[in-house]
């Protein structure tokens, strides 16, 4: 299969990070000094994605604005002569072609990811969570993409979790088929710790084929009473083979308040202007308080 189109869902409430993400969706919340989505955009683009459609809500158009062009503010640097920064705005002005797709109501992450099967169409796609972003000498959708290509099937991103954890993810039932992938033999959303089949939990870098759709259209509300699209998954399993890959690398949570804290330093920490200070700046930060302890 050859995947074209990244399909990103930006159209949670974002509870979890309130009260910043009251006004601010929590996609524009920055990793360092880019808004997450444009993380998530940047590793679409890196991993061969040509075009994008963003779920939205209805009200949050401020995650499409982000790759629009903002003229005023060009002209400002551009008269200023701060053109490096000139630089990294326009290259935000649409990247990649983007569509848009509405989710009139938060009906649940099946049901956001159904709004875009007209801009989908008949071909295989990637589904992509802007709440877990990942750091890695490989983009972790390509990683997903390599296997999906090679075994022409539908593959998950797995991560193994504590197993207090287990009960925040979709947890897969898994068969061994070779170094870090497995084949997906079932998988329940949300389970209670006793009830989880494993500890290997989905994370947000999927890359479906299109009779997903159909599915999620008979899905009945499931965890939470939200149309699931592990629910869906679990349904797909039962008709084709899919597959989880062990990524490599490292995965934030953007939508947990550590996450957050974590993904800014591990960032920041990369960043060859700012690693030194940084680095100096953590180590007596934690000095100080674990003598104040
Ligand atoms: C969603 C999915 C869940 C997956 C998780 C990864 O949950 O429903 O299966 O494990 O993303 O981050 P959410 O974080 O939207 O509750």
């Amino acid at each position: 299969m050859k995947v074209r189109k990244a399909v990103i869902v930006a159209a949670g409430l974002g509870t979890r990070m309130l009260p910043a993400s009251k006004v601010i969706p929590k996609e524009i919340l920055p990793v360092v000094d880019k808004p997450a989505i444009q993380v998530v955009v940047e590793e679409a683009i890196a991993s061969g994605i040509e075009e994008i459609i963003l779920v939205l809500s209805p009200g949050r158009t401020t995650v499409h604005d982000h790759f629009q062009p903002a003229t005023e503010l060009e002209r400002h640097l551009e008269q200023r002569g701060k053109l490096d920064m000139l630089d990294f705005i326009r290259r935000t002005n649409n990247p990649v072609r983007f569509t848009t797709a509405w989710q009139e109501m938060p009906l649940g992450l099946g049901h956001a990811v159904l709004q875009a099967q007209e801009a989908v169409g008949n071909e295989p796609f990637a589904v992509m969570l802007p709440d877990d972003i990942f750091d890695g000498p490989v983009p972790c959708l390509r990683q997903l993409l390599d296997v999906a290509e090679a075994r022409d099937a539908p593959t998950v991103a797995l991560l193994r979790v504590p197993r207090t954890e287990i009960p925040k993810y979709g947890i897969v039932s898994v068969r061994s088929v070779e170094s870090r992938l497995y084949e997906l033999t079932g998988m329940v959303e949300k389970p209670p710790i006793e009830e989880a089949p494993s500890e290997f939990a989905i994370m947000g870098r999927y890359v479906l084929t299109p009779d997903i759709f159909a599915l999620l259209v008979e899905g009945k509300p499931g965890a939470g009473g939200e149309i699931q699209l592990t629910d869906g998954l679990l349904a797909l399993s039962q008709r084709r083979k899919l597959y989880g890959y062990e990524f490599q690398g490292t995965r934030y949570d953007l939508g947990d308040r550590l996450g957050f804290l974590t993904a800014q330093i591990g960032f920041g920490l990369k960043r060859p202007e700012l690693a030194d200070s940084l680095r100096r700046w953590l180590k007596s930060a934690l000095r100080e308080s674990e003598s104040g302890r």
